[in-house]
């Protein structure tokens, strides 16, 4: 999508603590299908402008800064509302920005497509921002018009009926776009007199209105993408709906997804049409699905690679790995970060990798752990195969040639090169390299002792 509105940036309100969500983490690091709020938020603002959106943090704004190192933050040190937040970022704003965009950071919903909608319909207008209508207006702003056009927002916890009158179901959504030069002269006049001691950014629609400048509501009817989420219940809702629209499009991609009510499936993960997947499934993160895989029912898959054809039997956790056309892991395997299986490989069940390269072809089906390891093609990893690249300081490399054959309960303590062709007898202990085509053996030899006689 072509970037538009070269005079406008966009700003995020993220400053808050989230007390409803009762969580010490950040509200809007809590996270939907894996992915923390914010990260929602920045990735559909960020097709509309040419300069990123400017992020307002507050409460926790170190593990905002380290959760999203690449973006741009203003510190609003004491929060004292949305209003005195937007003045904390006024100051950041480039002369040559005519007009800004200001959205809540808790509004994981948001797409693209919506913001560019109300981008186009509340332009020209000194102050516009978009309202919803809902059967009940719950804890947001409710937006009051005189002969149509809007005259002020009244938050929940400012309402009364007696002072305002009833209310319609139009609410305020939360995203606004304001001239800075309106911004910048509006807010000094903001007042904190209501009942949570907070200057308000909802209250420049008032003074917007009484100093005779352009105010827009922009109706987005009843349009899940801007709801907010202040508590577990919303968070929970929201993740509901996320789902059900992630489902959707990878359906209408061409993915096939059994149970798919079931199937967690991350925005921010690329499934191939052709790809098949079963649910309940957790799929988080950049994990990338390619065409003709399968992945079974149970598993858990984030940051990894699979590649065409290959297939995650149930019950397996992938973290950061990789799994190459036709290889095949599991049921109960654990690739963690660093894990290859190169083309036609294959581990089994209670199979553990961790920073392991398995070569094509290459075989550990039952009950092993292979950290820190390079193994050729064409190898045979024995059950209880241990290689032990710990010494309880630091770590150490364990290499396997091609075609090498290693009996079960090996013990390969680290650094060790077992050749090519190599053997390795059942129950050993290699502290030592095995040349190529050489038989390592390292137990002791067994004896058959007569019993003793009663
Ligand atoms: C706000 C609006 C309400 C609207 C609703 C839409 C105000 C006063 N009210 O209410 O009209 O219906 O959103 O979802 O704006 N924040 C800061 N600094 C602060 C306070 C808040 O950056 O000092 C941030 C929060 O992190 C949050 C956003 O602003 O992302 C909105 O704040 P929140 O407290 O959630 O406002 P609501 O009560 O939901
Ligand atoms: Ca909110």
């Amino acid at each position: 999508m072509p970037k538009s509105n070269p005079n406008s940036t966009a700003i995020i309100l993220a400053a808050g603590k989230g007390t409803r969500m009762h969580s010490s983490r950040p509200k809007v690091l809590q996270t939907l299908l894996g992915e923390p709020m914010l990260a929602y938020v920045i990735s559909a603002i960020t097709p509309l402008f040419n300069n990123p959106p400017l992020i307002v943090a507050g409460h926790g704004a170190s593990e905002l800064e380290k959760a999203f190192p690449e973006s741009h933050f203003v510190l609003q040190a004491e929060q004292k509302g949305t209003g005195h937040a937007l003045g904390v970022a006024l100051p950041e704003i480039p002369e040559s920005i005519c007009q800004l965009m200001v959205l809540n950071g808790d509004s994981p919903l948001v797409t693209t497509a919506i913001l560019e909608d109300f981008l186009s319909r509340a332009n020209g207008a000194d102050l516009a921002f978009a309202t919803l209508t809902l059967s009940d207006p719950g804890s947001y702003g409710r937006v009051y018009r005189k002969n149509g056009k809007p005259s002020a927002i009244i938050e929940a916890k400012d309402y009364d009926p007696e002072k305002h009158g009833p209310v319609s179901g139009e609410i305020n959504a939360g995203l606004y776009l304001i001239k800075t030069q309106a911004a910048r002269e509006l807010l000094p006049a903001l007042g904190n007199a209501n009942s949570s001691g907070e200057y308000y950014l909802t209250d420049l629609v008032e003074l917007a209105s009484k100093a005779g400048l352009n105010v827009a509501a922009i109706s987005m009817g009843d349009d899940n993408a801007l709801l907010g989420v202040n508590s577990p219940i919303e968070l929970a809702m929201a993740e509901e709906i996320l789902q059900k629209r992630v489902i959707a499009e990878k359906l209408a991609s061409g993915a096939i997804i059994h149970n798919a009510n079931q199937a967690r499936i991350s925005p921010f993960a690329a499934v191939e049409p052709g790809a098949e997947i079963s649910g309940p499934c957790i799929i988080f993160g950049k994990t990338s699905i390619h065409k003709g895989a399968i992945i079974e029912a149970f598993c858990s898959i984030k940051d990894s690679e699979i590649m065409e054809n290959a297939h995650i039997l149930q019950f397996c956790h992938l973290e950061g790995a990789r799994v190459d056309e036709g290889a095949q892991a599991g049921p109960y395997a654990r690739l963690r970060p660093g894990a290859h299986l190169e083309a036609g490989s294959r581990v089994g069940n209670f199979v553990e990798l961790k920073n392991t390269r398995l070569g094509k072809g290459s075989k550990a089906n039952h009950l092993t752990y292979l950290g820190d390891a390079r193994i050729g093609n064409g190898a045979n990893i024995g059950a209880g195969t241990i290689t032990c690249n710990y010494d309880g300081r630091h770590k150490h490399q364990t290499t396997i040639g091609d075609n090498a054959f290693i009996g079960s309960n090996a013990a390969l303590v680290a650094p060790v090169n077992i050749g090519a062709n190599a053997l390795v007898g059942a129950g050993s202990v290699i502290t030592k390299d095995v040349q190529e085509n050489e038989l390592g053996i390292g137990r002791s030899r067994q004896q058959n002792l007569p019993l003793r006689k009663k």
